[in-house]
Formats: structure tokens, C-alpha cells, sequence
């Protein structure tokens, strides 16, 4: 029994800048640093250091960057199920940040592209499964239908959103952040919708069992049940010196919180509470 979390692994090349160069400029740097990332593998990185047992299903390249993976996961506790793929690179995210935190990133699959091969056909029925969509449609949807068809509890973490029917997102709990609500609620010409209705909204066309919509600094919504009743979880006040990953951190523990009992209130709050202290550092994994 376990969390087991089906997504992406990269190598993080970050960059720091007091602003993103535009259109045909170079802009220096006042720092950078290489860490490991990658959505999924950032996620089971944060379950196994939130307590509960987990496994990470994903690829990597036959290189430096992929043993460094397996070797960071492995000492957080995480059993990693790497499939190391001949010919291609460990996926590679070159990510900015600016002075105010924020991050832009810009993801070379790599690997990653491969995933869908590997992507068990079951999963024992009594798993928290977490999917991320950085693998790509394919394999999501595989891990998801694989999941569902198990009986498996379900957490989708839709990251990016990608080009498909809002029913492919029913779920135990789906994750987003307000650009992924944005970007669902636009491809279902859902209309004009904002605040708590983002979460109720989400949770109707979807008819995922809950919905979390994270608000960065303003918390989170959770949509929970039938009756579309919207909590909105806060979180403490942080000066951010680098959001990237923060968003991993917190399905990752929330996943795990809910694994060990909690209930989806109690775990999102505990999430909000790792992940703010996550955007206080700089990296992908740190709390
Ligand atoms: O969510 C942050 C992650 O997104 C980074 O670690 C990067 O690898 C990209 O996948």
C-alpha cells in the first residue's frame, strides 16, 4: 500500500534575473544552479518526506542527469520505478526566475516522451495514485484509465492542461492552480466565472469527487461532494525567493496526508503549509 506517482523527472537548469529578457535581448544573470526536477518526481519526493511510503513510475535518459534522479529520490525514501530509455536525454527544464520569485519554465521532454510505455495496466487497489500531466495526454491517460479501472484512489494534477474533454478529469481529487482553472473553464466555454464558483464550476463539468484550486498566496479553494460546498484554506504570509515546484510540494503532501488519514481539508492545509515554506528557498525540493 502506497503512493504512487506516475509523472515526469527533468534536470532543473535555473537561472536568476532582476527581469526576463524580451524579444531579442540578452539580460545577465545574477546567479544560477542545477538541481533535479521534474513535476511527478517533485511530487514523490514531497510524499516520501511527508511519511508515507512511495513509488515514482517515470524515465530517464542513460545519463548523469538520470543517476542523479534515481540517487536524490532513493535518499528521500522513494522507491523509483526508472525506466532508463536508450537514446534519449533525461528531460531538461530551463527555468528563469525574477527577484519577486516567479518562475517561467521551458520543459525538453526528453525521456519523458516515453513514459506511455511504461505505465502499468493496474495498480493495487489500495494506492493513492497521482498523475501529473507534464508526461504528456497519452500517458496520463493511461495511468488515469489504469487507476480507475484498479479501483485505486485518484489525485490528478492537471499541469499543464492539456487538450481534452473535461470528463477525462474525474478523479478522487483533482489539483489545479488558477491558470490550469483559467484554462479549463475556457475550454468548456464555461463563461465568465470567478472566486469560490471557480471550484464548484470545475467540479461540475469534470465530475471529479473534489476539486482544489491553489490561490498562490490566498490559500486554496476545495471543492468537496455533491452539494459544490467551497472551503477556502489559508495560508501563512512568506516573502517568495523561488515559486518553482512549490505546486509539487503541495500535491505531493497533500497526497501523503491523505494517504496516512486525514481528510482532504486537513490535508490541503497541511500542503499550504509546506508549500509556502517551500517558495522561501531557492530549487524545486526544499522544506
Ligand atoms: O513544477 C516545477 C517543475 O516543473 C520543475 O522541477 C521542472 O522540472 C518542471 O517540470
Amino acid at each position: 500500500m502506497s503512493v504512487i506517482v506516475v509523472g515526469g523527472a527533468n534536470r532543473d537548469l535555473s537561472v536568476r534575473v532582476e527581469r526576463r529578457a524580451g524579444p531579442g535581448e540578452t539580460v545577465v544573470a545574477t546567479g544560477s544552479y542545477e538541481s533535479n526536477g521534474g513535476k511527478g518526481a517533485n511530487q514523490a519526493w514531497a510524499s516520501a518526506r511527508a511519511g508515507a511510503p512511495t513509488v515514482f513510475i517515470g524515465a530517464v535518459g542513460d545519463d548523469r542527469a538520470g543517476i542523479a534522479q534515481r540517487d536524490e529520490l532513493v535518499r528521500a525514501g522513494v522507491v523509483p520505478q526508472l525506466s532508463v530509455i536508450d537514446g534519449l536525454a533525461t528531460g531538461l527544464a530551463v527555468i528563469t526566475v525574477t527577484d519577486d520569485g516567479e518562475n517561467s519554465i521551458t520543459v525538453v521532454p526528453g525521456a519523458n516522451e516515453r513514459v506511455a510505455d511504461i505505465v502499468p495496466t493496474t495498480f493495487p487497489a489500495d494506492a493513492f495514485v497521482v498523475v501529473q500531466t507534464e508526461i504528456g495526454r497519452h500517458a496520463s491517460e493511461l495511468a488515469m484509465t489504469a487507476s480507475r479501472r484498479s479501483g485505486a484512489r485518484l489525485i490528478v494534477n492537471a499541469a499543464p492542461v492539456l487538450d481534452i474533454d473535461p470528463r477525462a478529469w474525474a478523479c478522487d481529487l483533482l489539483v489545479v492552480n488558477e491558470h490550469e482553472a483559467a484554462d479549463i473553464l475556457r475550454a468548456a466555454q464555461a463563461g465568465d466565472v470567478t472566486g469560490p464558483r471557480v471550484a464548484q464550476t470545475i467540479l461540475a463539468l469534470t465530475g471529479a469527487e473534489a476539486v482544489v484550486v491553489t490561490l498562490g498566496a490566498a490559500g486554496a479553494y476545495l471543492c468537496t461532494g455533491t452539494s459544490g460546498e467551497v472551503q477556502h484554506l489559508l495560508t501563512r504570509p512568506a516573502t517568495p525567493v523561488d515559486t518553482t515546484g512549490s505546486g509539487d510540494t503541495f500535491v505531493g503532501h497533500l497526497a501523503a496526508r491523505a494517504f496516512l488519514g486525514d481528510d482532504w481539508a486537513t490535508a490541503v492545509s497541511a500542503a499550504l503549509a509546506v508549500a509556502t515554506a517551500s517558495v522561501e528557498q531557492a530549487g524545486a525540493r526544499v522544506w
